[in-house]
């Protein structure tokens, strides 16, 4: 049995600002937002909206367009680090506005930018080990927020993909996975900080090496595979320019000449991370935005390469490979698009000052009904 993904949800958050805006009233120059870093809009949940709500969205989509019944869901995994409570995992919330319970596995997975891809790792590997004729809920979620005046303020986003696992009929995915870690403390939030700390060039180069040790072992395995092999190569994305770093630097790694280097930029880097650039770094949604992108117009048997990278540091590659051609999840993105209210630096600037006030007062809701 070939285990993938049956189904795809994606929900943005209803509010956008661009980049260069917050790089304006930060006082930064507005290129080093657009060009230095290569980002275009922010994504952001303000009033009322939550993770939850991102994830739940997601999900509604995911299972409103699954051929299967929501009794056939066997497990729901969340990967976030914008987790609500030390104990509680995101996915009893989520559960609870589907009205999901039962003879099912509900969790909550963290590991930075990693906690998406582990969730759907792990709901591959529960459908291969258990055989179950039941599917599971992975949802990649998370709200992006830095400390106001931080130097990746303009890199913020918010985002959520859920993928229903259990058929191959989008895709497959390979079971041979290609992982690389070391511990590192490039990007953390210790328990009750409100936000990120960060060790900028620390990111940046663990972000590299990881790329570069994932590739060389998926290519020292699979010698019949090299880039040309892809449809797409989708990453992580925590700004648009680290995957023009990252390409570089394993164009470097494999000897790659210039001209092949632009062709395979232009041809399969490129072209799948233009959603992205119109919510920012959605953290664990990052790849899976991405990857939805390049599957949405990936043809039978096409390969997508995924690379996910999770501060801390964890990373792992590996191969999606394109079932049909049906798709309309792109619907999400244009829906959300064309509904989201972009607002102005004034009003981004009265929100941050409000918003860290309510954050800095810790106030998770206690009641449901509040979230719901
Ligand atoms: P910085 O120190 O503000 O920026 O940090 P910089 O001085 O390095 O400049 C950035 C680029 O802008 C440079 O280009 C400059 O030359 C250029 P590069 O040399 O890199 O090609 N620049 C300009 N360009 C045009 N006009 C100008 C101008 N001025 C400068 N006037 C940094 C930037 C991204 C490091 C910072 O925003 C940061 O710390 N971000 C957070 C960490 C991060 O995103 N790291 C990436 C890898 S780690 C990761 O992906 C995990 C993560 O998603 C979290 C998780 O796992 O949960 C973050």
């Amino acid at each position: 049995m070939s285990v993938g993904i049956e189904s795809i949800g994606i929900k943005l958050p209803s509010y956008v600002i661009e980049a260069k805006k917050i790089a304006k009233l930060r006082g930064m120059p507005e290129e080093k937002a657009t060009i230095g870093l290569g980002c275009h809009m922010v994504g952001l949940c303000l009033d009322q909206e939550t993770v939850v709500d991102l994830a739940v969205n997601a999900a509604k989509r995911a299972i409103a367009r699954w051929k299967g019944n929501i009794n056939e869901i066997g497990m729901i995994v969340v990967g976030t680090e914008s987790s609500l409570d030390e104990a509680r995992p995101l996915s009893a919330w989520v559960a609870e506005r589907l009205q999901l319970s039962g003879h099912i596995r509900s969790y909550e997975v963290k590991h930075a930018c990693y906690a998406g891809t582990l969730a759907l790792r792990q709901a591959v590997e529960w459908k291969k080990a258990t055989n179950s004729p039941k599917s599971a809920l992975v949802i990649a979620v998370d709200v992006c927020l830095y400390a106001p005046g931080h130097a990746a303020e303009v890199t913020q986003g918010a985002g959520a993909v859920a993928m229903i696992v259990g058929k191959d009929s989008i895709c497959s995915v390979d079971l041979q996975t290609y992982p690389y870690s070391e511990p590192c403390f490039d990007f953390w939030r210790p328990t009750g900080d409100t936000f990120p700390t960060v060790d900028s060039q620390k990111s940046l180069t663990a972000y590299l090496k990881a790329t570069e040790n994932c590739f060389k072992a998926l290519f020292a395995d699979q010698t019949n595979l090299s880039f040309e092999s892809f449809r797409s190569i989708c990453f992580h994305i925590p700004f648009p320019k680290m995957v023009l770093k990252a390409f570089r630097h394993l164009s470097l790694s494999f000897n790659l000449s210039e001209f092949e280097q632009h062709k395979l930029l232009r041809d399969k880097v490129l072209p799948f991370i233009t959603w992205n650039k119109e919510v920012g770094n959605s953290y664990s949604a990052s790849l899976w935005i991405s990857v939805a992108q390049a599957l949405e117009t990936a043809k039978n048997g096409e390969k997508i390469a995924c690379f996910s990278y999770g501060s801390g540091f964890g990373s792992e590659l590996f191969v999606l490979e394109r079932n049909h051609n049906s798709g309309d999840w792109a619907e999400d993105i244009k829906t959300d698009l064309s509904k989201r209210k972009e607002i102005s630096i004034e009003e981004y600037d009265k929100w941050r000052k409000k918003e860290v006030f309510k954050l800095e007062k810790q106030t998770i809701p206690t009641d449901l009904t509040e979230v719901a």
